[in-house]
C-alpha cells in the first residue's frame, strides 16, 4: 500500500476552495467578549478561561444569545463580519457563504434592514481591502413559529438586498421536534424569489431530519446532514441529486455529536459519493479553523492529494458564489 504523506498546513492553504457553513455569531474572540460585557455592566456567564466550555448544543445556543446581546452597534457588527473575511484569507478560502441568525442578536430586533447594512458595510470593506467575498445567509431558527418564518422571507423578498444569496435555518432539532412542514411554505416562498435555500439538519436530527430538508424545504444544500449516514436510502438520494453536504468535523466533536474523528462519518459518506465539504461551523467559539479542518481529516482518514482537490471542487460547487467567483476558483483548483 503506498504510505500518503500529510499535507503541510502551507499546503493545505494553498488548496484554493469555498466556505460553506459558518455562522458570524460564532466568530467572538473571547477577550472581546469580555471587555464588551465589561463595558455595559453584564455579568460573563462564566470565567474568561472557560467562556468557550460548553456542554452541548442547547446551551452553546443560549450562549449566542447572550454573545450577540453585546453586539449593538453597526461598528461592532461591521468588525465582526470583516475579522470573519480575514480569518477566511488566512485559511485560503476564496469565497464564503457566512449564516447570520437574527433571533440571536436582541439589540437588532425590529431592524432587519439596517443589520443586514451593517454586515455588508464590513464584508464590502473587506473586499476592498482584498479579503475574499461572502455572501450571506439569513437564518430562521427552528424553534420558530411558522408566522416568524413567513415575516422574515417576507421581510428578506422585500429587502432584495445584493448581500443576501439565501435562506438558512439552524438551531435545535432535538428540541423544536419534526418541523419540516412548519417551514414549508417559508422555503417555498424564498425559493420562488430567487434565494437558495440552506437547511442544518441531521446533526441535532437524525436521517429523517435531512430527508425533510430535501423533500420538505427544497434544500439545496446541507448544513452537517452527517446523521445521514444510518440511512443507506438517504445517502443513496444525496448521491444521486447531488445534495452537497456542509460538514465541520471540528463542531461535531465539540458538541458531542461523535466522540472521536474516527467514529466521524465524513469518509463514509465521501466513498459512498455524497458531495462533502470541510467547514468551521462556529470557529472561533468552537476552535475552528478552515486549514485545520483539512489538516485533521486529511491525517485521520490518508486522504490523497486527488481526494483533497475534490473535496475543495465540492466546497466550490456547494457555495452560492456567482458563477463567475466559482470559475476562477475552479481554475486555480486545477493548478494546485
Ligand atoms: N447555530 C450556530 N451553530 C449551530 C449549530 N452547530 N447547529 C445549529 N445551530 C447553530
Ligand atoms: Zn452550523
Amino acid at each position: 500500500m503506498p504510505t500518503i504523506q500529510n499535507p503541510s498546513v502551507e499546503r493545505l492553504r494553498a488548496l484554493p476552495k469555498a466556505e460553506v457553513h459558518a455562522h458570524l455569531e460564532g466568530c467572538f474572540e473571547s477577550t472581546l467578549l469580555e471587555q464588551w460585557a465589561k463595558q455595559a455592566g453584564v455579568a460573563m456567564p462564566r470565567p474568561a478561561d472557560r467562556l468557550f466550555e460548553f456542554e452541548g448544543l442547547a446551551d452553546f445556543l443560549h450562549f449566542l444569545d447572550w454573545a450577540c446581546g453585546l453586539a449593538a452597534t453597526p461598528q461592532r457588527l461591521a468588525e465582526l463580519a470583516y475579522s470573519y473575511s480575514q480569518r477566511l484569507a488566512e485559511g485560503g478560502a476564496g469565497y464564503a457563504d457566512v449564516i447570520v441568525n437574527p433571533t440571536h442578536w436582541p439589540a437588532w430586533h425590529g431592524r432587519l434592514p439596517a443589520m443586514i447594512d451593517a454586515i455588508d458595510a464590513g464584508l464590502r470593506a473587506a473586499e476592498q481591502d482584498g479579503l475574499p467575498p461572502v455572501g450571506l445567509c439569513v437564518s430562521l431558527l427552528r424553534t420558530q413559529s411558522a408566522d416568524a418564518a413567513a415575516e422574515l422571507v417576507d421581510a428578506l423578498v422585500a429587502l432584495k438586498h445584493p448581500r443576501v444569496v439565501a435562506l438558512s435555518i439552524d438551531g435545535n432539532e432535538a428540541a423544536a421536534g419534526r418541523t419540516g412542514l412548519r417551514f414549508a411554505q417559508a422555503f417555498r416562498r424564498a425559493g420562488a424569489a430567487g434565494l437558495r435555500r440552506t437547511v442544518h439538519a441531521g446533526e441535532s436530527s437524525g436521517p429523517e431530519g435531512v430527508r425533510d430538508a430535501i423533500e420538505l424545504l427544497g434544500a439545496d444544500r446541507i448544513d452537517h446532514g452527517v446523521r445521514a449516514i444510518e440511512d443507506p436510502e438517504l445517502v443513496a438520494l444525496l448521491v444521486e441529486r447531488q445534495i452537497p453536504l456542509g460538514i465541520c468535523p471540528t463542531s461535531n466533536l465539540r458538541l458531542g455529536v461523535y466522540p472521536r474523528i474516527e467514529d466521524h462519518p465524513i469518509e463514509r459518506l465521501r466513498r459512498a459519493g455524497v458531495a462533502v465539504s470541510l467547514n468551521t461551523d462556529d470557529p472561533v467559539l468552537l476552535g475552528a479553523s478552515l486549514v485545520g479542518e483539512y489538516a485533521l481529516c486529511a491525517r485521520a482518514f490518508g486522504w490523497s492529494d486527488d481526494d483533497l482537490r475534490a473535496l475543495a471542487r465540492h466546497s466550490i460547487g456547494a457555495s452560492f458564489a456567482n458563477a463567475d467567483t466559482k470559475a476562477r476558483l475552479v481554475q486555480a483548483l486545477s493548478a494546485w
